[in-house]
């Protein structure tokens, strides 16, 4: 029995499961696998995504320290940063965002429903941006100054708290496998922060799940990650001492050839796919994460990479990210 810190009952658990047939009937003239979809793109209407199940263990964190105001950080059309604007609306905290804009911020997708939720937002380049800690640490004594206590969620929502997220996202897993009767070879994602992928990982190993956790690179390398999930998993230790050994996990697998021009930019194949998808399956996909994501799957199914005689399923979860298509919709060619 896994003892959970505290948590909010923010997101709409447990999400939908289900194999998708017609890509999955393409996939196999090709000698390809039976996927299945995770659908966490639909853990809320405007707060959907990965992102809500990380913010349910950190905002009761934040509640608990009596805080009345969250700082938290991403990129210009960040999801995770979207998620905490309403979600703080929904808890009456005040959000105040640190956004790297590269270019003259448009208010559209993520970013007009940050504003919508009326959090303070500040713009920096991508040079400001690299002083992030004395971004956090000048707003943080800012709060400080005026009698408010702020509560800091770094970018992504990935230290050791919000890992417990997919820890319990895995549990769900556990159940949709076993009413499935499935032993998948690859539960599959996107990963930019690396807390979906931490938490994955370590909520396979707590939930006895042996499936490997396969995740695609929309930013950094793979060397990056391996890096970055161990950080994560000794934060988690460090903060939530148990006998778990973290040392017997695997080190994160993680491809990068799919990351195409660089974070937030994908190529016009990209762009297609997501197209077919929608088409084929109803499923909607972003160019920043998981439409880069699932199209590297694809392309890797293609290539025979999941060619396994014990399992031909394979899981894709979907971390949601839809706004992020509207910001980007001059691509799609319409
Ligand atoms: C839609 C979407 N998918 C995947 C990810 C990657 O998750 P993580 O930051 O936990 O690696 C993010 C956020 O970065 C996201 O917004």
């Amino acid at each position: 029995m896994i003892a959970y810190p505290d948590k909010l009952d923010l997101a709409q658990t447990p999400t939908p499961f289900y194999p998708l047939e017609r890509l999955s009937a393409q996939l196999k003239e090709l000698n390809g696998a039976r996927i299945w979809i995770k659908r966490d793109d639909l853990t809320g209407a405007a707060t959907s995504g990965n992102k809500i199940r990380k913010l349910e263990f950190l905002l009761a964190e934040a509640l608990a320290n009596g805080c009345d105001t969250v700082i938290t950080s991403g990129g210009v059309q960040s999801n995770h940063c979207r998620a905490v604007a309403l979600l703080g609306a929904q808890l009456g905290l005040n959000v105040h965002l640190l956004l790297r804009s590269d270019t003259e911020p448009q208010p559209v997708g993520n970013l007009l429903l940050d504003h919508l939720a009326g959090a303070t937002i500040n713009h920096y380049s991508p040079a400001e941006f690299k002083r992030l800690d004395s971004l956090f640490k000048h707003w943080t004594d800012h709060y400080q100054q005026q009698g408010s206590k702020a509560y800091s969620i770094p970018t992504g929502g990935s230290n050791g708290t919000g890992i417990w997220g997919y820890i319990r996202a895995a549990e769900e897993l556990a159940a949709d496998f076993a009413r499935h009767s499935l032993n998948p070879q690859a539960i599959v994602h996107a990963t930019g922060s690396g807390g979906t992928q931490a938490g994955l990982m370590l909520g396979c190993y707590m939930h006895g799940i042996q499936t490997a956790v396969k995740a695609y690179a929309v930013c950094d390398n793979s060397a990056y990650f391996v890096h970055k999930i161990n950080a994560d998993l000794k934060d988690w230790k460090r903060r939530y001492p148990s006998e778990i050994d973290i040392s017997s996990l695997k080190a994160a697998a993680t491809c990068d050839d799919y990351i195409g021009p660089g974070y937030g930019q994908a190529g016009p194949e990209v762009f297609e796919f997501i197209k077919q998808l929608a088409a084929l399956e109803g499923i909607l996909l972003d160019p920043v994460y998981t439409g880069k994501a699932f199209f590297g799957l694809v392309e890797d199914i293609k290539k025979g990479k999941y060619a396994n005689d014990e399992s031909r399923d394979i899981v894709f979860v979907h971390t949601g990210g839809l706004f992020g298509l509207f910001a980007q919709q001059q691509n799609l060619g319409y």
